[in-house]
């Protein structure tokens, strides 16, 4: 099959009348229809943020990747734009893999991986990454320019370059697989043309994966951060229990010279669903990250409605005192509140109650006296399949789904202390929840299936009583 940018177009119009919408997202970006992946080319270019997305455009599955393509004047609102790229070839044929964008003077630069097999497609020796170049200048249509970085001799596995401008160079990062050791490369150009090797900034040691997909490297106070996506770690205790993670090493770096570590690799979120994050740079200077909100062989459900993937809001990262990348909400997300429902509950004693909302698009605010609750389990739950909620034996904060028609059953957690106050803030969408702790302390991702007359909301605390300081919800518009 050859692929083109009217045949993506047309495969979409054909599945747009036959979408199931219960679970589409409200507030969140997704395809307009098939499959989307990683976050790619997060950019503000001539007054909009831009999201491509990695997309196959035929079908639910992933195949063949075309950059879908979104704009927005709030990170909230998007705006579908036609397909970006679709592999064309040759550089490119069996796929437009994950990249970055960045405005050259008048132009928007996108620079991807071009993924292609040289003979037999399924033999990993036959599989090329290359990273290419498409300019535009309005902003909407490209033009390709085809390979601009060769596959480094011996390897196969090197994509989703991120490039950056700093003093007066570009430079690009760029993950690879050196046979079972992941690790990131570093090049520098003056033109987005011709790159030059300028080494590994950062590899894998023992157990730290044997792949290191989609790197993001920046600033953030004192520190850069190298954020990525290894694959290849095992779970230990309440760690790295995703099939594949996403995290941030924080360090030192300057042109010309080597990456020094200052961590160890900390993950960025503890739900079931956040992978390939990528930032951008808003115009007044905020560092905004947004990953996909789903997870490598996890099902999804929507597969059945016509469409699959979203990706998660926009969240903004900080550096705390004690040196750990923060995230909270883009403050854009407040601008989409209705009026506030407050849920005038003081204390739960041994008991649940159901609430009167039930909107799909929420955000729920709780604050809880933890110090002044002597219940095992107190939090929230949406219909029977979600739970967030305190366990005090664990001392943890729990999200516990229970989906079992879908396959999708399981925890996540985060410590909490037990003797404080705890505040979090939810985030519900049709299909998603993001939970917000302690104003950047955690953060917590995962998709949701409830059915539509199935989505009440509880709060409840069991073995006790737990103490409520403030409850309530906005409704999302
Ligand atoms: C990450 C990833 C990238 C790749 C893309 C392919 O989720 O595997 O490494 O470029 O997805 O769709």
């Amino acid at each position: 099959m050859t692929y083109s940018l009217a045949g993506a177009e047309q495969a979409l119009l054909a599945k747009r009348d036959n979408l199931n919408l219960r679970w589409y997202p409200r507030y969140h970006l997704a395809a307009r229809a098939g499959w989307m992946n990683d976050p790619n080319g997060l950019v503000w270019f001539d007054g909009w943020y831009h999201a491509f997305y990695q997309h196959h455009p035929y079908s639910t599955q992933w195949g063949p990747m075309h950059w879908g393509h979104a704009r927005s004047k709030d990170l909230l609102h998007w705006e579908h734009l036609p397909v970006a790229l679709a592999p064309e070839g040759p550089a490119d044929k069996d796929g437009c893999f994950s990249g970055s964008a960045v405005v050259d003077g008048d132009t928007l630069a996108l620079i991807y991986t071009g993924h292609k097999f040289h003979g037999d497609a399924t033999d990993e020796a036959n599989l090329y990454q290359v990273q290419c170049l498409a300019t535009s200048r309005d902003g909407i249509h490209f033009e390709r320019h085809g390979m601009v970085l060769d596959t480094p001799p011996g390897l196969h596995h090197f994509r989703d370059p991120k490039v950056w401008r700093e003093g007066d160079a570009w430079y690009m990062v760029v993950g690879a697989r050196d046979g079972e050791t992941g690790h990131v490369r570093l090049y520098r150009s003056d033109d987005l043309r011709e790159w030059q090797d300028a080494g590994v900034l950062d590899e894998a040691e023992k157990a730290l994966g044997f792949m290191w997909e989609c790197p993001d490297f920046f600033t953030l106070g004192d520190k850069r951060v190298l954020m990525f996506s290894p694959q290849g770690i095992a779970a230990q205790g309440y760690s790295n229990r995703n099939l594949f993670q996403s995290g941030y090493i924080l360090g030192q770096w300057q042109p010309g010279q080597p990456f020094v570590r200052e961590t160890e690799f900390i993950e960025l979120d503890h739900g079931h669903d956040f992978y390939a994050p990528q930032s951008l740079l808003t115009p007044d200077g905020r560092r905004i990250v947004i990953g996909w909100l789903d997870m490598w062989e996890s099902p999804l459900p929507e597969q059945q409605d016509g469409w699959a993937g979203m990706l998660s809001l926009p969240r903004e990262v900080s550096l705390s005192a004690d040196n750990r990348v923060q995230m909270r909400p883009a403050r854009e997300v407040e601008t989409l509140r209705g009026v506030w429902m407050p849920w005038p509950v003081t204390r739960l004693e041994n008991q649940q109650i159901t609430l009167p909302e039930n909107d799909d698009a929420l955000e729920v605010l709780l604050r809880w006296e933890c110090g002044n609750s002597s219940a095992e389990q107190y939090g929230v739950s949406l219909g029977e399949g979600l739970r967030v909620y305190v366990d005090a034996q664990m001392q943890r904060l729990v999200l516990a789904r229970h989906y079992p028609q879908y396959g999708l059953c399981g925890m996540r957690s985060v410590p909490v202390d037990i003797n404080a106050s705890l505040e979090l803030r939810l985030f519900f969408d049709s299909s998603s929840v993001e939970v917000f702790v302690n104003d950047g302390e955690a953060c917590l991702s995962s998709r949701i299936y409830p059915d539509a007359d199935k989505r009440a909301l509880a709060l409840f605390a069991w073995s006790g009583s737990a103490c409520v300081i403030e409850a309530g919800a906005w409704p999302l518009a």
